[in-house]
């Protein structure tokens, strides 16, 4: 339990040990919704309460509804019946590549397969998926000096670009989530419309910020330790025990989003005021020795990792399924297609992504 200062100036708890990180998770004294504390958020949706109306931002009982009303179209029967749709786009990518001597793992594969499988489950076009990205990045990178500068006009494009779809989709509805979504906010008492708003952006740019990490820092814990890509290619059936050892080794999410003391109250010793912020690292935790034997270790043969790359507790990870399937899909079927894949030889020191709760490389030649 450290109190640190952010690069803003703020200050906030931060819990590393594996054991502190799960208690806080589950100890619903952390709240979620700010406006408990701070009072409340303007009630017409705009660019800085874009991402804070849904289930990751909510607390009992609004969270479980707003998990509800999602949680249908990502159950793990439904997203095993997307099996084949994931591996035709996988296979399409590398079509793309053919023989081609190099490629670039994240703009050509890690990126565009799990932004094209959320497009297609919220029923927008994954032509779309540029502006997406460059959306998403900003907002989920706002405190970044340089992106930060871009945070209102993103955000605002991005507000009209789904205010224009939800009239499209109202005109015209489909089966999408999308279309499920908008008719529970005509009915009135399930959704609001600024819960609409902040439910399809999370969905939105979850998609495009966490699998893309989870296949590109995934594959680079394998090309960096060649007698493990060789183990998993000599035993195939080790890919979800390979899969949970790339969450927990390199995990796509490095920090929690932020919690709040609900109250005062003393924990681990410490005294925590009502409103002081809390974050939980979540990498950290999977790295802890007491938790894990030889943590810094990369094993795929690892068994019974319950890392905490997806969180913990009632927040815990709604697309879990989901990347666990597209993870699996899109390493095997990169390792079949190459199995001499290697890291370029240009590569020195890969650059890592600059914002606090995402890790991931730029580029991955
Ligand atoms: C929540 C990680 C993929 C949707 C979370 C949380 C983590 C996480 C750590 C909890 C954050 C906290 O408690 O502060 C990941 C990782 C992914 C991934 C590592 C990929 C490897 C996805 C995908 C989707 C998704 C593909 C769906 C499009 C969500 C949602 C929540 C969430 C909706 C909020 C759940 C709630 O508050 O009840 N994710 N995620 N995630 N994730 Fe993911």
């Amino acid at each position: 339990v450290l109190k640190v200062m952010l690069p803003g100036g703020q200050f906030t708890w931060l819990i590393t040990t594996y054991e502190d990180a799960v208690t806080v998770l589950k100890d619903q004294r952390f709240i979620k919704d700010m406006t408990k504390i701070y009072g409340s958020r303007d009630s017409h949706i705009n660019a800085s309460n874009l991402l804070t109306t849904n289930m990751l931002f909510s607390d009992p009982p609004d969270h479980k509804r707003l998990r509800g009303l999602v949680q249908k179209a990502f159950t793990p029967q439904l997203i095993h019946g997307m099996r084949d749709r994931i591996q035709d786009i996988a296979n399409e990518l590398l079509d793309e590549i053919g023989s081609r001597p190099t490629m670039n793992l994240i703009d050509e594969y890690a990126f565009p397969l799990p932004i094209i499988v959320i497009c297609e489950i919220l029923g927008v076009p994954s032509e779309d998926r540029e502006k997406f990205r460059l959306w998403s990045n900003t907002i989920i990178d706002a405190s970044n000096e340089e992106t930060g500068k871009y945070f209102e006009q993103h955000a605002n494009e991005f507000l009209q670009y789904l205010r224009d779809w939800f009239e499209h989709v109202r005109e015209e509805p489909g089966t999408d989530l999308i279309s499920q979504l908008v008719a529970a906010e005509e009915q009135g008492d399930k959704l609001t419309e600024q819960e609409l708003f902040s439910v399809v952006a999370l969905l939105i740019i979850a998609g495009h910020e966490t699998t893309v990490n989870l296949i590109g820092n995934g594959m680079l814990a394998l090309l960096e330790h060649p007698e493990q890509r060789k183990l998993l290619l000599e035993q195939p059936d080790l890919i979800q025990q390979a899969i949970e050892e790339m969450l927990r080794y390199n995990g796509p999410v490095e920090f929690s989003t932020t919690r709040w003391a609900g109250e005062d109250l003393v924990f681990k010793g410490h005294t925590f005021a009502k409103g002081d912020m809390v974050i939980v690292a979540l990498d950290a935790a999977d790295r802890d020795p007491a938790q894990f034997k030889d943590a810094d270790l990369f094993d795929i043969t690892r068994e019974k990792s319950p890392h905490l790359a997806f969180g913990k507790g009632i927040h815990l990870c709604l697309g879990a399924p989901l990347a666990r399937l597209e993870g699996e899909i899109a390493v095997t079927t990169l390792l079949n297609r190459y199995p001499d894949l290697q890291l370029s030889q240009e590569v020195k020191d890969l650059e890592w992504r600059s914002g606090m709760i995402v890790r991931g490389v730029k580029e991955i030649p």
